[in-house]
């Protein structure tokens, strides 16, 4: 293979090059590597090289690498963007630093993901905006997973165009096999992803085809990495043309008059137009337009505006105005690429909260439909999915949500997941397209309804789930618990973990997913039963925070009570009603709850109750008196 990339043949041709005719638009650059691979270097040195480096600072950097540098007295670049970061970093965990530079030709915005730890987060969500991305990659080691990684989230992210900068070429005696090997090594992955690259052999420390054509590298006759970026042309997919107004914000004017606020995502809007709820689809009429500068005729994509509309329709933040014949999906469930960041596992069954544009929602996984074999390209089968780790999965919200494919619109197709009960982001993700499977259900409205039922039984529904270690009495207390209310005359149903086991969960295991499965099953019928007017007593050890978290969302509408059953470990292994202690500590069951595998204690039960200290019977009676005190007994 010729080191000149075919891809690159076939964009520039073998002449050189002229200058293109006008200034084009600021070209948005995503900049990624993995550790080590001289990406601080490689941008340090462009922006050097370039003129985008004001003096001051850089006579700093000179002193800086005289202090710190690994060069012997030569600048060190990376210095000038670690520092930056350094500095950034101290409290922003996602972060991403913007550089800008301007050479006679072109203006460029690169987008720099510092971070070690949190990479792959910081890329995702850096990348949405980009059209090239450089690919950092070293000569001396060669592709590495992460390399692989970056180029799959570029290629989902829309970034068709990529630059595989193949970095120390100087540590290879500038040898033209090094660079195809690695331009070997990178082509079914640029064909699966369907990527247009160009890779350019450098030497971000010794600036060799960084911004000057390198005398040791006669054999390549390429582009340097600016000039390459100068005249880079984008083919931008057509996108959605039609307007998209995610709504932000309802204002009200001095006259009491309704503005609804939010950033063009797609199309223009002028005032006068139609324009139409995605959900629903309520129609209005755009009676006054206003822009960053006051009133306007028309805004266009990424313009702030505010309008009010005739007539004032009732309008949410998180809602989707549109206009035009391409409309947005609506839907509630859809497939999705998904980049998972998230220090736990991702599993089918779990809950998080979706922010899709300005939207948020709850969201369940349902599906986990494949990962991503980076390196090969194709999807494997899984059923949870690591941090760091690509995969399509299915989503669903309760009610009905308006986006787009990403790939149309990244504004109402990007979204984020964020962990309920942690607070923090844990995926990125790209819709690719509706399912129909939901949308075409909807919720019957019953006659009778819960309320009648109660009043058929004179009594009031309700959830107690018992949570707690295995052994730690949650049986026992539910137990006798139901004895207290039935002789009340109270009408009741106990589920409890290992008979739900032996019957409608006896597919079900436990491994964290199939804990989520067993889990979600009892909320769905621990529902139907509150429903049938019932006290529902569930005792489960529902380890994970997260499902707890779950259990408590799908209960909401009628009364819910946690109820903690604690004893330390030590007193429940040896209590150890059932053996199965002894067994997991031979080592002859696995994934035991509090051996080798985590109970995560609630951190506001509604009650907590210390089952080492007190009868099962005074404990039982606590939780009786609670339920009078709200009303549920009598
Ligand atoms: S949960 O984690 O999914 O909520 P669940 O309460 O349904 O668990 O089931 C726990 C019961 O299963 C325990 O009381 C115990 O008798 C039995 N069991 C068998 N294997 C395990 C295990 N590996 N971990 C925990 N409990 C187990």
């Amino acid at each position: 293979m010729n080191p000149v990339s075919a891809t690159y043949r076939a964009v520039f041709g073998e002449t050189e090059r002229e200058t293109p005719p006008e200034r084009p638009p600021a070209l948005r650059i995503l900049a990624c590597g993995a550790v080590d691979d001289g990406k601080s270097t490689l941008i340090g040195r462009l922006l050097h090289e370039a003129g985008a480096v004001p003096d001051d600072q850089l006579a700093a950097l000179d002193a800086d690498s005289r202090r710190y540098g690994t060069r012997q007295g030569e600048i060190d670049y990376s210095l000038l963007t670690d520092g930056l970061a350094a500095e950034r970093e101290r409290n922003i965990t996602i972060d991403v630093a913007y550089r800008y530079m301007s050479t006679p030709r072109r203006d460029f915005i690169i987008a720099d993901t510092p971070g070690h730890e949190q990479y792959t987060a910081n890329m995702a969500t850096g990348a949405s905006q980009c059209e090239v991305g450089i690919i950092l990659a070293d000569a001396v080691r060669g592709l590495r997973t992460q390399t692989f990684r970056h180029a799959a989230i570029c290629g989902m992210l829309g970034i068709r165009h990529i630059v595989l900068a193949v970095n120390k070429m100087d540590a290879v005696g500038f040898e033209a096999d090094s660079l195809d090997r690695i331009v070997e090594s990178f082509a079914p992955v640029a064909k699966h992803l369907d990527l247009e690259v160009v890779a350019i052999p450098v030497s971000a420390r010794l600036g060799d085809n960084v911004v000057t054509a390198s005398p040791s590298m006669p054999w390549y006759r390429g582009p340097t990495l600016l000039d390459h970026l100068e005249r880079l042309v984008i083919e931008r997919p057509k996108p959605v043309g039609d307007l998209r107004l995610p709504i932000q914000g309802i204002w009200r004017t001095a006259g009491g008059e309704r503005l609804y606020a939010g950033t063009i995502a797609a199309g223009t809007l002028s005032s006068g137009a139609r324009v139409r709820t995605a959900i629903g689809g309520t129609e209005a009429t755009i009676r006054e337009l206003i822009g960053a500068d006051g009133p306007a005729e028309r805004a266009g994509p990424g313009e702030a505006v505010a309008v009010t509309l005739t007539p004032e329709i009732d309008l949410g933040r998180g809602d989707l105005l549109h206009a035009g014949g391409d409309a947005p999906a609506c839907a509630n469930h859809f497939a999705a690429h998904v980049v998972w960041f998230g220090e736990r596992a991702l599993f089918a069954g779990r809950d998080y909260e979706l922010r899709l544009g300005t939207l948020t929602s709850p969201v369940t996984v349902t599906a986990i439909r494949g990962k991503l074999d980076i390196v090969g390209g194709a999807l494997v089968a899984g059923t949870q999915i690591e941090r760091d780790e690509i995969a399509i999965c299915h989503l669903a919200t309760p009610g009905m949500i308006a986006f787009d494919s990403y790939s149309r619109c990244p504004a109402t197709g990007g979204f984020l997941l964020v962990d309920r009960v942690s607070g923090e982001t844990v995926a990125a993700g790209m819709v690719r397209n509706a399912l129909e499977r939901g949308s075409n259900l909807f919720a019957q409205k019953l006659t009778v309804d819960r309320q009648a039922r109660e009043s058929l039984l004179g009594q009031k529904g309700a959830v107690l789930w018992f949570t707690g270690l295995s052994g730690a009495g949650k049986s026992t207390i539910a137990d006798a618990v139901e004895r207290r209310l039935h002789a009340r005359r109270k009408l009741t149903i106990l589920l409890d973990g290992d008979n739900i086991r032996l019957g409608l969960n006896r597919d079900l295991g436990f491994a964290e997913g199939d804990r989520v499965e067993n889990l979600r099953r009892v909320a769905e019928v621990a529902k139907l039963m509150v429903d049938a007017g019932l006290i529902v007593l569930c005792g489960f050890i529902s380890p994970f925070a997260a499902d707890r978290a779950m259990v408590r969302e799908r209960l909401a509408g009628c009364p819910f009570l946690e109820v903690f059953i604690d004893a330390p470990l030590e007193i429940c292994e040896h209590r150890d009603p059932k053996g199965l202690y002894a067994k997991a500590r031979r080592g002859e069951i696995r994934n035991f709850t509090g051996i080798d595998s985590v109970y995560e204690r609630p951190i506001a039960p509604d009650l907590h109750l210390d089952s080492s200290r007190y009868e099962a019977d005074e404990l039982a009676d606590r939780v009786v008196r609670a339920l009078i005190e709200r009303g549920i007994a009598t």
